[in-house]
């Protein structure tokens, strides 16, 4: 096979549309929050998703000790808060990198995110550089009212190649 070219490779893998997220594990004190986009629904019954998570981060290695995490969906023009979650998590008082959250179930939910929800690893395949976790969602919330989910494409960002 013809290797790849890797301008070409990155135009065409960089066309898939993504969401943006931020995912939060904890274990006893230790916290995580990390903004990803690897993320997708894979069943309806049971409720399944998959994700696509860096094998070098503490997010990873959190939600691989503990099989939990939450998943939030940010909204239109949290592009900002965002931002915070690409650096190391500092958590303070009831902060995380800055921004409110209360426990659920153990779990950090950020409270200016309007829809998040929780999951349990069901499988992991080694995938390559990113583990890939297939995880049951086991409960859902929101937190306020708002229109629309922000796309990784609004931002300007990219995640992929
Ligand atoms: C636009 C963007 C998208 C990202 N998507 C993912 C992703 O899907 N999966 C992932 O593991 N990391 C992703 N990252 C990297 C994580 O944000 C980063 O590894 C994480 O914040 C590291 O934090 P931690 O080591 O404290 O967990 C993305 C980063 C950016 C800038």
């Amino acid at each position: 096979m013809a290797a790849m070219d890797p301008k070409l490779r990155k135009e065409v893998l960089r066309k898939l549309h993504y969401g943006v997220y931020v995912l939060t594990a904890k274990k006893d004190e230790d916290y995580a929050g990390a903004l990803v986009t690897w993320v997708s629904q894979a069943s309806f019954e049971p409720p399944l998703v998959m994700l696509a998570l860096r094998k070098d981060s503490k997010v990873y290695e959190l939600v691989r000790e503990t099989g939990r995490a939450a998943v939030h969906i940010l909204a239109e023009g949290q592009k900002d808060l965002a931002a915070d979650f690409f650096k190391a998590t500092r958590v303070e008082g009831n902060t995380m990198n800055g921004h409110p959250f209360r426990l659920e179930e153990g779990l950090p939910i950020l409270e200016e995110i309007p829809w998040y929800f929780r999951i349990e690893a069901r499988e992991w395949a080694a995938g390559g550089d990113h583990g890939v976790l297939v995880a049951e969602v086991v409960a859902v919330g929101k937190n306020r009212e708002a229109e629309a989910s922000l796309c990784l494409r609004d931002t300007g960002w990219s995640y992929g190649g």
